[in-house]
């Protein structure tokens, strides 16, 4: 990154400073009952009605992953993975990954071309860029562990949704138009139903092949998606696109259940996903990593503060690289990575001065997508918390629709280590713990985390993003925990993320002064200016049990509670 870049960005950051507070003063929604945060209204509003017939936090969360699939398709899907983290109001915690899989045909070369080049495009559109969803075993798992309602009363609001039509929000519109030209060149059928001159706010859209999916779900349970007429109609997808998922492949895709990650940081017990996930471990390491520190005498976003969280960002996101994988492929080292005494040693050479340069800066493009996974949290009247993050990984995943089923497969084979050192579009890189494999889960950033304190549910918590997940995931909990933040004040608040490589600081337009640019600048520290990062949705007990609701205002996001 040039100097002349750099300089441009502080003169851009002088001009459009505002104070973090003037944006963020907002109390977020309070109910006492249970309540639903999510990336679109109708979806949080079909989690409160199943809560308000008497279903628990899981069956709230299966009717709001279909209704996401319905009226989100540019991240809700059935068509993609996700990962889900529990926490019953005794105080046990599960986690479930539903990750996207590998297709039995895949190997670590697929996406390399002559003279040992990464193919433009491959692993990000096309048919060829999706693993095996997992989505709907997901639901039928944690259904089976955890449901209460009937399957059918989860599944019916999507139908209906799907089936009777809704109206697109402005940002749904737009997605839509901007992703047409996508739609046309990736699919062997041309997806009637998304396609329109132009959508516009409040247009009606219909989605009459997805609610048939969805009724064969409704009946058939994991065989409505993996077996059958979906299976085939994924089959036969893949043949017209040459994309390389079979019937084998469906079959044999099964959700795991996996221990959670649990941390400590000042006393807050931290819930998270291992592996396949990068997310539960890396939150871990970050909190480990500055909890030595008194952030609050720091000051929230000063110099101090974004430089020690910056440099453990760095350190973190490295060994993210190296260590972490699909755990039935690789032995990760998840003991030694979450030990607060490797975490404080890794800190050692922190220097409060000067940035650590990372190896080497890396020039390439990222950031050229959207990140649009989804990610939802919900409590319910009993204190039960579900965190999910579910995704297709870029906005609209591979950008294929399934022909007769009526949903998006996703293009998370991007998530795996294409080729060694070669960024993926996040710009994270990675190695042989994350090669493809067949049948491997791609690593993923997603990281839906729950917070107790005292042996009591405090916050519920996650986002979408990539790379930028855990450290968003990271700020909420520190506005919180060392700032005093409410839920909402906290969302809204500004956002900053270091990946270790490219080695530079993503900060959110107008979110830092310039003269904390102008000084972490001098510390050697290099900018790049993001519209948003991040997209947090989070709930908060407070105190006297009330939940206060924390729904991101950089998307559609509500919160909605009785
Ligand atoms: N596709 C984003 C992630 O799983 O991290």
């Amino acid at each position: 990154m040039t100097k002349q870049f750099i300089l441009f960005l502080s003169i851009l950051l002088i001009l459009f400073s505002c104070s973090p507070t003037e944006q963020n003063s907002k109390k977020g929604l309070t109910a006492k009952n249970g309540m639903v945060v999510s990336a679109h209204p109708l979806a949080s509003e079909v989690g409160v009605g199943i809560l308000k017939k008497g279903g628990n936090a899981v069956d709230a969360a299966i009717a709001v992953q279909f209704a996401l699939a319905v009226v989100y398709p540019a991240a809700g899907n059935i068509g993609g993975g996700g990962f889900m983290v529990y926490r019953s109001n005794l105080g046990e915690s599960y986690t479930l990954d539903y990750r996207e899989a590998a297709p039995g045909k895949a190997h670590r070369n697929m996406y390399i071309g002559e003279n040992n080049i990464v193919i433009k495009n491959l692993s990000t559109r096309g048919h060829l860029a999706a693993g095996v969803p997992g989505v709907v075993d997901g639901m039928v798992k944690a259904y089976e562990q955890f449901g209460t309602l009937s399957w059918e009363d989860l599944i019916k609001p999507a139908i209906e949704l799907a089936e009777n039509g809704f109206a697109l929000t402005a940002r749904e519109a737009r997605g839509l138009n901007s992703n047409k030209e996508n739609f046309l060149e990736y699919n062997t059928v041309i997806p009637e139903f998304v396609i329109r001159d132009e959508w516009k706010d409040g247009d009606i859209i219909y989605y009459k092949d997805l609610a048939e999916t969805l009724r064969r779900i409704r009946d058939n349970g994991r065989a409505g998606f993996y077996a059958g007429k979906t299976a085939d109609l994924i089959v036969a997808e893949m043949e017209r696109g040459k994309g390389w998922i079979t019937h084998n492949d469906l079959a044999a895709y099964e959700a795991k259940w996996r221990k959670p990650v649990i941390s400590d940081y000042k006393g807050y017990k931290i819930v998270s996903m291992p592996p396949p996930s990068s997310g539960g471990i890396a939150l871990a390491q970050l909190l480990e990593s500055v909890e030595p520190y008194d952030l609050t005498s720091l000051g929230w976003h000063s110099v101090e503060n974004i430089h020690l969280m910056v440099e453990a960002e760095r350190r973190v996101y490295a060994d993210r690289a190296t260590h972490l994988g699909d755990p039935d492929y690789y032995n990760v080292p998840a003991t030694l990575l979450t030990d607060p005494d490797y975490n404080q040693n890794r800190m050692n050479d922190f220097d409060p001065t000067r940035a650590t340069p990372s190896d080497e800066i890396f020039a390439g493009q990222y950031f050229t997508e959207s990140e649009q996974t989804t990610h939802f949290s919900i409590v319910d009247s009993k204190g039960n918390a579900v965190a999910i993050t579910t995704t297709i990984n870029g906005g609209y995943g591979s950008k294929v629709f399934v022909d007769g089923a009526g949903f998006l497969l996703n293009n998370e084979m991007d998530d795996f280590s294409i080729k060694p050192g070669f960024p993926n579009m996040y710009g994270l890189v990675g190695g042989e713990a994350n090669a493809i494999e067949p049948g491997k889960r791609m690593l993923s950033s997603m990281t839906p985390a729950i917070v107790e304190k005292d042996g009591k549910l405090f916050m519920v918590v996650g986002s979408p993003g990539g790379s930028t997940i855990i450290t968003s995931v990271f700020q909420n909990i520190i506005n919180v925990v060392d700032y005093g933040m409410g839920m909402q004040e906290s969302v809204g608040a500004g956002r900053f993320h270091h990946q270790w490589k490219p080695d530079v600081i993503m900060v959110e337009k107008n979110m830092l002064d310039s003269l904390t640019i102008r000084q972490l600048t001098e510390m050697g520290h290099e900018f790049y200016e993001r519209e948003t990062i991040g997209r947090v949705d989070a709930i908060l007990v407070l105190p006297d049990g009330t939940l206060e609701g924390g729904a991101d205002p950089r998307g559609d996001d509500m919160a909605v509670g009785y």
